[in-house]
């Protein structure tokens, strides 16, 4: 009677992680530290809280559902400095959606895209392997089926496009990248990019570009993102949504709030769908959004403290479990032999909770490709990270 297709996805991998090490309890001298999921936990801006408090007399009215005036103009202002685009390239009555974090705009992306005809082939999703999970349950409950694009150490941690048939693009509908990518922390440079959306294209599917973690980066540059790319094609969003996020930008995972950008058509239906379908986003987290999207300064501090903390992994780790200082994100992605093994052991006698690799990736008939690593999670102060890591060191 119920929804098979939910009942079909497999365990979220921090379930998984929790089965795994039930019944382990680190010993009483090892204080846990969390590294398990990509929770900022830094503080945000204190103006975050001023502005929430400053808008109390809110909470007897709906906002809209396409966000306020305020909020789609910051966001269309912020891209266009952060992008350097041209002037006028990203409209914000008609290009930007506010979405609850960018999941929810992740998530639907594959409803407006995917459109099944039940007397053809079913529709392919395509998606990086490891992945965030949302690419799959969205795709799946849209009625498509997965594809999942090896993202290895070979193919330089991002799909080899070189992999896609004609044929399989000719069936694919939606085609999700995430630059810089969960976990590895590859970025796609701008001949990457523009592959991609000239095949969205070609093909006529809709390209989703996750570019939650583009402000968290070790190089001088900073990630090229998929607007870029629009902008030298002429400057239309034809085939394109781009999900942002202020959970990992400002240390605010807490408020719920991002925004993707897209063509008018597209960003019209996630509209209308999120009339159907969503909370709208309340009036005080719109203005402590617009407000986070309009400065720059809290995000170079934090961008700052990451850069330390990757500082402290390389001195403790460089040489061992193929470490490599990530181009962006906050993973540490380790080859530790056996991901499970290690992640168990990290627990119950280091006090330190890491995700295994392989609960992130899907495997088909061979060996799990991503079984032999962790993924770890650099969100926490920098004692915490030394202390974390000098055990993992020390542990493994
Ligand atoms: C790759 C990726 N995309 C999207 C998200 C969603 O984050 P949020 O909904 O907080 O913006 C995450 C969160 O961890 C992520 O790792």
């Amino acid at each position: 009677m119920l929804n098979q297709r939910i009942e079909g996805l497999r365990d979220y991998p921090f379930r998984r992680l929790a089965d795994l090490i039930s019944g382990a309890t680190p010993a009483s001298n090892r204080p846990p530290i969390d590294l398990a999921v990509g929770e900022p936990r830094h503080q945000p801006p204190a103006f975050v809280g001023d502005l929430i408090d400053a808008r109390r007399d809110s909470w007897n009215r709906y906002p809209p559902i396409n966000g306020t005036p305020e909020f789609r103009a910051a966001c269309a202002a912020w891209l266009t400095r952060r992008y350097k685009l041209p002037a006028g390239m990203i409209d914000p009555e008609t290009m930007i959606a506010p979405s609850a974090g960018s999941r929810e705009s992740l998530y639907m992306a594959a409803t407006i895209a995917i459109n099944p005809d039940e007397a053809g082939p079913k529709p392919l999703a395509l998606m990086p392997n490891p992945f965030y999970q949302v690419y799959v349950g969205a795709s799946v409950l849209a009625g498509a089926e997965p594809v999942f694009l090896a993202a290895t150490k070979a193919s330089g941690f991002l799909p080899d496009l070189d992999a896609l048939t004609p044929e399989m693009l000719d069936r694919t509908q939606i085609m999700y990248l995430c630059t810089p990518a969960n976990p590895q922390g590859a970025v796609a440079d701008f001949a990457y990019l523009e592959r991609a959306l000239k095949l969205a294209r070609k093909h006529d599917f809709l390209l989703v570009s996750d570019e939650c973690y583009s402000e968290i980066y070790s190089t001088d540059v900073a990630p090229t993102g998929s607007l870029e790319i629009a902008a030298a094609l002429g400057g239309s969003l034809d085939n394109l949504l781009v999900c942002h996020t202020l959970s990992k930008r400002s240390s605010a995972p807490g408020l719920r709030s991002g925004f993707s950008v897209g063509s008018p058509q597209a960003i019209n239906l996630l509209n209308r769908l999120r009339a159907y379908s969503c909370a709208a986003t309340p009036f005080p987290t719109s203005d402590a959004a617009t407000a986070l999207w309009s400065d720059e300064s809290h995000v170079d501090e934090t961008r700052a403290l990451y850069r330390a903390k990757f500082d402290i992994a390389e001195r403790l780790l460089a040489g061992r479990f193929d470490f490599y200082r990530p181009q962006g994100g906050f993973y540490l992605w380790l080859n530790v032999g056996d991901g499970e093994v290690a992640t168990r052991r990290l627990w119950a006698e280091g006090g330190v909770k890491v995700l295994p690799g392989a609960y992130l990736t899907k495997h088909g008939e061979g060996p799990n490709p991503s079984q032999p690593y962790i993924r770890i999670a650099l969100v926490t102060d920098l004692a915490s990270t030394e202390e974390a890591l000098t055990r993992v060191a020390a542990l493994l």
